[in-house]
């Protein structure tokens, strides 16, 4: 996707940082700059720094940083060329579209027409005769008429090819059908209908497009439940079933389950907040979406070993998220002297609503959930086991945060071990003393090695050689401090960079101002990952001083060419070596666009 230059230089020019920055987050100005709290992490006092003249952002607490377009696309969650369509709407700019992109919206629009036809199709079904069959299964799983009108539930024919004969009628092809994921072909190329006899759900977004279907069986059949595979309107990852309905909750947090059809009982109940994860584990890109909606989070998995491995998982996730979360635990049922496995569908319909509420208000946090976990691998009527689960279970409360916190679970602890709540606090002050010693010495290797300091967050990202990577820093920030810095040829190849990010960057930076385009951060937001801008924000918002600008620049890159030759074992004469790799490249016609 490449919108043409021009267009981009005048959309930044009417995009400014802190009017775009400033409709999200109250900023104050502050020594010629702009801070306020991060929006994308949870924190009390501003490290989110705004700087007008270099326009890009960057917090020193959660390390994100970029241009206005990547501010759009983290806080909006959206895709480059979603965010620079945002941008051009906010600044009331005609995008520029070339003509594979236009069909390629086009596409997308036609698939997703059908798939609202194909739904249409399996509600009418589901009204009619031959939707007797789903009729009654929706009457045995208690799902009144309205919910299911709600969901906009349908049924699927018994038969191979009623939906593509019926949307074949409509205009829609076999490869629209197929792209779609609607309908699936033989070994011999004949096609079927993929959903047949089912109980069929349409996975709405969040913008109200149906862009996938789940569906059930209606007996005891294989597989239970299927899905649309991964199309062009349907990333999985990207996707929670119900969120359509639960985005306009009035509750105060958003549940997640497992299953789609927990989530119908539960709306049908008056949780009109749950949403499923259509049984895969949560991703980020979920947890981003929920974000938009939500600042607490309910996990309500299922109670049997899998559900408590996926909630684990999920608490990782969301660890250090700007979430407030908590763990609904749902009780086993006992039928005939044995417990068995609930989940929250089996949960409403066997104890109610009201016995769903009081979970849901009294669920406990993820700590609780934690200690719960571990306390569950101790037979805690064995000394040794006692002695075992103290020794875990502290080094547990000593990472928690907060001094109140870590007092009141350690005499839950302590009760549960059946010791003193002394005994327990000596424990964790242990382990708590142990941790921060580990920590400091940490912190102290880190100090005596500055360097270390300077390393990227991203581990993929990690510099080889920190000497060259220092010297290769401080030629980008010259370079986009003064324009006028820049030599009449270019000084050094990609190739001498010891950074492959800092090498790239630095022929980005090349490329445009040899062009004439504008040389700035804001140029490569659509060229590198957001990890590698925020990284590069962070290298470019350093102090750099303009003075002796060109001395500086002379002196990094004479750095950069002696490590780059120790790195080529180079006796070569370096000038030489340089101007002849030079002219091969330019030979060869320079990089990419
Ligand atoms: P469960 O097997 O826990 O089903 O799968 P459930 O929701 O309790 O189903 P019912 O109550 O028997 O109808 C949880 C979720 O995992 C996905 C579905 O989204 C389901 O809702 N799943 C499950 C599949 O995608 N495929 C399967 O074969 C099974
Ligand atoms: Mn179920």
């Amino acid at each position: 996707m490449a919108f043409p230059q021009q267009f981009m230089d005048e959309l930044m020019a009417r995009s400014d940082i802190v009017d775009v920055v400033g409709t999200y987050v109250p900023l104050v100005s502050k020594g010629g700059s702009y801070w306020g709290c991060c929006p994308f992490h949870s924190e009390k006092t501003p490290s989110f720094h705004v700087l007008q003249d270099k326009q890009i952002y960057y917090c020193f607490g959660c390390k994100k940083g970029g241009g206005v377009v990547n501010f759009v696309m983290e806080e909006e969650n959206l895709s480059f060329p979603e965010a620079v369509r945002f941008l051009a709407k906010r600044a009331g700019m005609e995008v520029p579209e070339d003509e594979t992109d236009r069909e390629a919206g086009r596409y997308r629009q036609r698939l997703l027409d059908l798939n609202r036809e194909a739904a249409r199709f399996y509600y009418q079904t589901l009204q009619q005769p031959e939707g007797q069959g789903v009729r009654d299964y929706l009457e045995r799983r208690k799902i009144s008429r309205p919910t299911a009108v709600k969901f906009g539930m349908g049924a699927s024919p018994d038969s191979w090819d009623a939906l593509l004969l019926a949307m074949t009628k409509k205009g829609y092809s076999k490869r629209e059908l197929l792209d779609a994921g609607l309908v699936v072909q033989n070994k011999n190329g004949r096609l079927y209908d993929k959903f047949r006899n089912r109980l069929m759900l349409p996975v709405i977004d969040t913008r109200g497009d149906v862009v996938a279907f789940g569906s059930r069986v209606l007996d005891r059949s294989e597989p239970k439940y299927m899905n649309s595979s991964e199309t062009p309107v349907y990333s999985k990852r990207r996707v929670l079933y119900g969120l359509n309905l639960a985005k306009k909750t009035k509750r105060p947090n958003i549940i997640l389950c497992e299953g789609n059809l927990d989530i119908v009982t539960l709306h049908q109940a008056g949780f009109d907040n749950a949403v499923a994860s259509m049984g895969t584990a949560l991703t980020v890109e979920q947890t981003r979406l929920l974000s938009r909606f939500t600042k607490e989070l309910v996990l309500c998995y299922d109670n049997d070993n899998a559900g408590k491995i996926a909630t684990e998982r999920a608490l990782q996730i969301l660890n250090n998220s700007e979430f407030s979360v908590k763990v609904l635990q749902l009780p086993r049922r006992l039928v005939d002297g044995e417990y068995v496995k609930q989940d929250a569908d089996d949960f409403i319909k066997f104890q109610g609503p009201d016995a769903f509420e009081r979970l849901l208000s009294g669920s406990e946090n993820g700590v609780e959930f934690r200690m719960a976990q571990v306390a569950a691998k101790y037979d805690l009527s064995d000394d040794e086991a006692r002695i075992a689960y103290c020794a875990e279970v502290s080094e547990l409360l000593s990472s928690l945060p907060g001094a109140v916190e870590r007092e009141v679970y350690t005499v839950r602890a302590a009760e549960l071990a059946r010791i003193t709540p002394e005994a327990m606090k000596l424990e964790v002050q242990r382990s708590f003393k142990r941790r921060s010693a580990r920590e400091r010495r940490a912190e102290l290797r880190r100090d005596l090695n500055p360097a270390a300091s300077l390393q990227p967050k991203e581990r993929a990202l990690r510099y080889e050689n920190l000497r060259s990577a220092r010297a290769e820093e401080g030629v980008l920030r010259l370079l986009l401090l003064d324009e006028g810095l820049f030599p009449p040829q270019a000084p050094l190849r990609e190739d001498e960079f010891s950074s492959p990010l800092l090498g790239k960057v630095f022929s980005l930076l090349w490329q445009a101002h040899s062009q004439g385009r504008s040389v700035s951060l804001n140029a490569l937001t659509g060229v590198l990952t957001p990890e590698e801008m925020s990284h590069i924000t962070s290298v470019c918002q350093q102090p750099e001083s303009a003075r002796n600008g060109a001395r500086a620049l002379a002196d990094y890159i004479n750095i950069i060419r002696r490590e780059a030759e120790k790195r080529a074992g180079g006796d070569i004469d370096p000038l030489l070596a340089a101007t002849e790799k030079y002219k091969d490249k330019k030979g060869t016609g320079g990089k990419q666009s």
